[in-house]
């Protein structure tokens, strides 16, 4: 009770007046949006940068962060004020990539250092952007993990660091309309005092990713308040930096012989876009007390029900045998969409039959073993015809699909899915 007898009432006096706005307005504020050079950049950011917002970008050390930034900072500084800030290599390292990027002729503006309120300091001092109302400019800060700013006396890389950092960042968005990215890598450390503590903090978060020893890389939308999530942008790391890959299901299917068995084309939805991705699947007996179960690209949760389902409805035993399941490509699925696909891949294996080379599949598995139907099916279908695939298995539907030039396979549940292998 003596919280409660505490607690004062705040009188009129005390409460500061909030004044209430209709949500309807008549000419709202428009976002002022920065569009680069990269429709694939531009597409994940909701339609271009929007001013005075701050975005992390996020990924594995060696990924490619530092020179996507680059190459985009350089093409926005053919429109605006443009600055890249360092605290990891100096600015001969960096003038040396960007002649190798071929990208000398820019007009970015380049500074090597690691206390980031004296960067502040100095940028709020030019001109262009000190005032709202001019020409919003862009800066890069690469990474957030080497900033110190005197707010805080603890060593670079710490969680009240790089939060100190963050906010002093917002902060400075918000007041000038400036756009600024902050590179965060994803650390051991970084689980604590990275990237993840803040997401909440910033506007918009976006991951690049990708496996390291393919060419590929992915840019994913994970929050963004100002555009949609889920949106990808798809990257080839090549001797000259990042391409964009404006037709990225070619990459994501290999060029298999008809005999081949384990392997499924999915066709996908990434954000507003259809991908299609093979997924190949493993069974072999294991000599292991508990099975190994080794997913990439895919949940290992799902996998699990997968098996289960396969298990329970098929009789199919994987209990003394090692499952392996892989996206092609370095791509990562999220879609429980893709379950028809990695149950088919499965039974390929295990039945010792190839799918059809032409086909492809989606559906959704659920614990009765039944297959389910999937949202924007005529997307997808559309993306399967115009890569020449002339097959298609998924649950049947009511929706007519005209126009789309598809043998279409109905399969209702895992039972049916196994007597395709009879
Ligand atoms: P980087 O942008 O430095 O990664 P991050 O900032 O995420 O740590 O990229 C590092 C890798 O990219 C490095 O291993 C070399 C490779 N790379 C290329 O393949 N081509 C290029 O044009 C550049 C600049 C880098
Ligand atoms: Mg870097």
């Amino acid at each position: 009770m003596e919280a409660v007898s505490t607690v004062k009432s705040i009188s009129q006096s005390e409460a500061e007046a909030i004044k209430f706005q209709g949500i309807a307005s008549e000419n709202p504020e428009e976002l002022l949006r920065m569009n680069s050079g990269f429709a694939e950049w531009d597409r994940v950011c909701g339609g271009g940068l929007a001013s005075g917002s701050v975005t992390l970008v996020s990924g594995d050390p060696g990924i490619g962060k530092s020179t996507l930034l680059l190459q985009i900072a350089s093409d926005l500084s053919a429109k605006i004020p443009a600055f890249y800030i360092s605290g990891e290599e100096g600015e001969s390292q960096i003038q040396m990539r960007a002649k190798r990027l071929g990208l000398e002729k820019s007009t970015l503006q380049l500074a090597s250092s690691t206390n980031l309120s004296s960067v502040i300091d100095c940028l709020s001092r030019v001109a262009s952007i000190s005032d709202k109302r001019g020409i919003p400019a862009f800066v890069v800060i690469d990474s957030i993990q080497t900033m110190t700013c005197s707010l805080s006396d603890s060593s670079a890389g710490t969680l009240a660091q790089v939060r100190e950092c963050t906010q002093q960042l917002v902060n400075f968005a918000k007041a000038t309309g400036v756009a600024v990215m902050i590179v965060g890598h994803i650390t051991k450390e970084g689980m604590v005092a990275g990237p993840k503590v803040l997401e909440h903090s910033v506007d918009t978060v976006l991951y690049f990713e990708g496996d390291k020893r393919s060419p590929y890389r992915i840019l994913r939308a994970i929050k963004n308040r100002f555009g949609p999530t889920d949106e990808i942008g798809v990257f080839d790391m090549t001797e000259n930096g990042l391409q964009e890959i404006s037709n990225p299901s070619a990459l994501f299917i290999t060029n298999r012989q008809d005999s081949v068995t384990g392997a499924c084309v999915f066709a996908g939805i990434e954000g507003t876009r259809p991908i299609l991705m093979e997924i190949q699947a493993l069974s072999v007996n294991s000599f292991l007390p508990s099975p190994r179960r080794t997913v990439v690209g895919w949940d290992s949760g799902r996998l699990s029900m997968v098996l289960a389902v396969l298990e329970a409805r098929c009789k199919i035993n994987f209990s003394q045998k090692d499952v392996f399941l892989s996206v092609i490509g370095g791509m990562r699925i999220s879609e429980p969409a893709a379950d028809l696909c990695v149950a088919f891949a499965l039974l390929s294996c295990i039945k010792k039959k190839p799918i059809l080379k032409d086909s492809i599949a989606f559906g959704e598995i659920g614990l009765t073993g039944e297959i389910r139907p999937v949202s924007q099916t005529e997307q997808r279908l559309k993306e399967a015809q115009k890569m020449g695939f002339s097959k298609v298995f998924m649950p049947s539907s009511k929706n007519k699909h005209s126009g789309i030039d598809i043998e279409v396979h109905s399969v209702d549940n895992v039972m049916q899915l196994l007597a395709l292998f009879d």
